[in-house]
């Protein structure tokens, strides 16, 4: 990317942005506050319904910083999205029943803190939750903003427009300083945290002759179209090897159809209390392989070279998520 000086953004962020009489008629042609259509299959509440919808939006989750004369004040927020790489601009969400709504104007700079996997409870505490971990957030001051140790990315922002947004008004900043780290991000999707994790796969990324062994031992079984493989909540004993044929896996949020050669239930056979985390359909005749969990063990017993590849993988695993 080209890189340009402070007086070329100035220039360029005087002439991008309309003056505010601009903005007049997209206030006046707000949609009406029950305009809002469910699809099939929703019901009740549609400002539920709606939150609902835009919870399947997954995004990072950021601390809002910024410091009056008094005080320094965080809020969390996953409103916040990039809008232009030159002028550097962002624009975050506020809602008008936040005090950080009250400390935003125009001229006014803002920290945006990009949230580390670990950082859960640090975004508890900015959203006004109560936290059981008595760890004090820490603060540096960079162009005289808060923000806030540890966090995977840092912004620092000026407050060069600010727009109506229903509840919420949007504050359009210019970035004047950022700077990143190395970790993995801390998410929210369906009103939950959630984390990266890169490889779900645990036998199948041993290497071939340690994998064959274990997958002799299995039986198998065929399956007819729409047949039910697995259901969520029911133990999960066995793994299977899909041999032919092709198996729909249905989680919460999530589809994904897989083939030949692809293993199923490979992370819930290693646990003897874990039930089936997915429901899998046969889509057309299915032909597979099952490996019960003693199979399993037994074959790591004959071959410990097995075992201990399985324990390396689950340590990347359990490095990515820690
Ligand atoms: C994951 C998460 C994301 C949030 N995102 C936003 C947001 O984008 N905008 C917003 O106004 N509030 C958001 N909130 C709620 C505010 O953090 C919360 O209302 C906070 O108490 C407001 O703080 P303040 O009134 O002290 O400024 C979020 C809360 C959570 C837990």
């Amino acid at each position: 990317m080209e890189q340009s000086g402070p007086e070329e953004f100035e220039v360029a962020i005087g002439s991008a942005i309309s003056a505010p009489e601009a903005f007049g008629a997209s206030f006046d042609e707000a949609p009406a506050a029950d305009a809002l259509e469910l699809g099939e299959g929703l019901e009740g509440d549609p400002a539920i319904a709606f939150r609902r919808t835009l919870g399947m939006f997954a995004t990072g989750v950021t601390i809002i910083t910024t410091r009056t004369a008094e005080q320094v004040h965080g809020m969390t927020a996953n409103a916040f999205m990039s809008v232009s790489l030159r002028p550097p601009l962002v624009l975050v969400s506020v809602d008008r029943r936040a005090r950080m709504s009250n400390l935003l104007h125009e001229g006014v700079r803002f920290g945006v803190n990009v949230l580390e996997a670990g950082q859960a409870s640090l975004s508890d505490h900015f959203a006004g939750r109560a936290v059981e971990s008595a760890e004090e957030p820490r603060f540096e001051l960079v162009h005289s903003t808060p923000l806030v140790e540890g966090a995977l990315a840092h912004l620092v922002a000026r407050v060069v427009r600010s727009y109506w947004g229903g509840d919420h008004s949007l504050f359009l900043g210019q970035v004047e300083f950022a700077r990143y780290g190395e970790g993995e991000p801390l998410l929210f999707h369906g009103g939950r945290y959630e984390r990266l994790v890169r490889d779900p796969r645990v036998f199948s990324v041993l290497p071939q002759e340690l994998l064959e062994p274990i997958l002799a031992l299995g039986v198998e079984r065929s399956y007819e179209d729409g047949d039910e493989i697995m259901r969520r909540g029911d133990p999960g004993h066995e793994l299977l090897l899909v041999v032919e044929g092709e198996v729909q896996v249905e989680r919460p949020g999530r589809s994904v159809t897989l083939g030949a050669g692809e293993l199923i239930g490979e992370i819930e056979v290693l646990d003897p209390v874990g039930a089936r985390i997915a429901d899998i359909h046969a889509v057309g005749p299915v032909r597979c392989v099952a490996v019960t969990r003693e199979a399993l063990i037994a074959a790591l017993e004959a071959d410990p070279r097995a075992a201990v590849g399985l324990i390396e993988v689950l340590a990347a695993r359990f490095r990515e998520t820690a």
